[in-house]
C-alpha cells in the first residue's frame, strides 16, 4: 500500500480537529492548493469572522494570524511558523503613534491591516488595500493619520483629494520592502515584451510604479479584475506568489510578473511540513492580551462593519 502523502495526512488532521486552513494569495502554491481558502487580507479577515471550525490554521504573515486571532477570541489561531512577520508592520511602534496623535489631536487614525494589535489598539479604524479609500471616505474629520504605508497612504489621499480636496492626510515613513522592489522601468520593459497585456499594480507600490498600470487593486481585486476582465494577458506587480493563483484560476489567460525579484521571504516561510506539524503539535498559537484584543477589536470590527 502506498504510503500517506503529506496532503492526505493534513487532510486527516485538519477533519478530526475541526480545522480550517486559511492561506494568503502569497503562500507557496503547495500551501495555497492545500487551504481551504486563499485571499487577500480582507477576504481572510471575513473567513475568520465566519467560520465554524473550532481551529484556525493561518497560512500568512504575523499580523493577519493576529487579526483573525483578535476577531475569534474564541478560536485557537495557529500559525505553522510564528517568526513569519511582516517589516512594515514593524516600522511604527505604539510610543511612535502616540506622539503623532499628540501633534495632530484632531485627526483621526486610520492604521492599515498589516500593523501590530498594539498599534490597532491605539486607532480608530482598520483598513486593508481592499477598502483603504471608502474607510477614510468614511470618517468625518478633515485630518486623517495614515500608518504605516506611507505609499499605500499617498495613493488613498490622492483618491481621496479628488472629491475633498480639504482632508489633509498625515502619513507615517513605511512601507513594504518587496513592493518597494517594482520599479517603473520593471513595468516598461514588462509591457514592452507583452504589449497587449494589462499592467496591474498593488497600492503598496511606489507612485511613480503605480503611473504606470492600468489599474490598482489588493490582490483579490486582482483576482476578481483578471476573472472579469475580458483581457487575455495581465502584466501583475505585486507578490509574485499572486501570478500562481491568477494563473491557476484562469488556465486560459496569460499572467507575467513585472519583475521576479518581488519575494515576500516571510510570505514563504510555512510550508506543507510546518503546517502538518502545526495540526499535530498545536503549535504555534497566537495570544493577545486581552485588553489589546478589545481595544483592537473594535478598530477591525468599524472596519468589517463597511464591508
Ligand atoms: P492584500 O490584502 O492585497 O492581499 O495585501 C496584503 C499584503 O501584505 C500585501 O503586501
Ligand atoms: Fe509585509 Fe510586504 Fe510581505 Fe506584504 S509583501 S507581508 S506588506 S513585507
Amino acid at each position: 500500500m502506498a504510503a500517506e502523502s503529506l496532503t492526505d495526512k493534513i487532510h486527516k488532521l485538519k477533519k478530526e480537529r475541526n480545522a480550517v486552513i486559511l492561506a494568503h494569495n502569497y503562500q507557496l502554491p503547495e500551501v495555497q492548493d492545500i487551504a481551504d481558502y486563499t485571499g487577500d487580507s480582507l477576504g481572510l479577515s471575513i473567513e475568520a469572522s465566519k467560520t465554524r471550525a473550532d481551529l484556525i490554521v493561518f497560512c500568512g504573515v504575523h499580523f493577519m494570524a493576529e487579526t483573525a486571532a483578535i476577531i475569534c477570541p474564541e478560536k485557537t489561531v495557529l500559525m505553522p511558523d510564528i517568526k513569519a512577520g511582516c517589516p512594515m508592520a514593524d516600522m511604527i511602534t505604539v510610543p511612535q503613534l502616540q506622539s503623532l496623535k499628540l501633534k495632530n489631536q484632531s485627526a483621526k487614525v486610520v492604521c492599515y491591516i498589516n500593523s501590530s494589535a498594539a498599534i490597532k489598539a491605539k486607532s480608530d479604524i482598520c483598513c486593508t488595500s481592499a477598502n483603504s479609500i471608502e474607510v477614510c471616505r468614511s470618517l468625518d474629520c478633515n485630518e486623517i493619520i495614515f500608518v504605516p504605508d506611507k505609499y499605500l497612504g499617498m495613493y488613498t489621499e490622492k483618491k481621496i483629494k479628488d472629491n475633498n480636496k480639504d482632508k489633509k492626510f498625515i502619513l507615517w515613513n513605511g512601507y513594504c520592502p518587496t513592493h518597494a522592489k517594482i520599479l517603473p522601468e520593471h513595468i516598461r520593459e514588462a509591457k514592452k515584451k507583452h504589449p497587449g497585456a494589462m499592467v496591474m499594480v498593488h497600492p503598496e507600490c511606489r507612485p511613480e510604479t503605480i503611473a504606470e498600470a492600468d489599474r490598482v487593486f489588493s490582490t483579490g481585486g486582482m483576482w476578481t479584475f483578471a476573472k472579469e476582465s475580458t483581457a487575455k494577458e495581465f502584466i501583475v506587480g505585486t507578490e509574485i506568489g499572486m501570478v500562481y493563483r491568477l494563473q491557476k484560476d484562469n488556465p486560459e489567460k496569460k499572467f507575467y510578473p513585472a519583475t521576479e525579484i518581488a519575494v515576500c521571504p516571510n510570505m514563504k516561510k510555512t510550508t506543507l511540513e510546518k503546517v502538518l506539524w502545526s495540526l499535530e503539535d498545536l503549535k504555534e498559537k497566537i495570544v493577545v492580551d486581552q485588553k489589546t484584543a478589545e481595544a483592537a477589536r473594535l478598530t477591525i470590527t468599524r472596519m468589517l462593519g463597511l464591508s
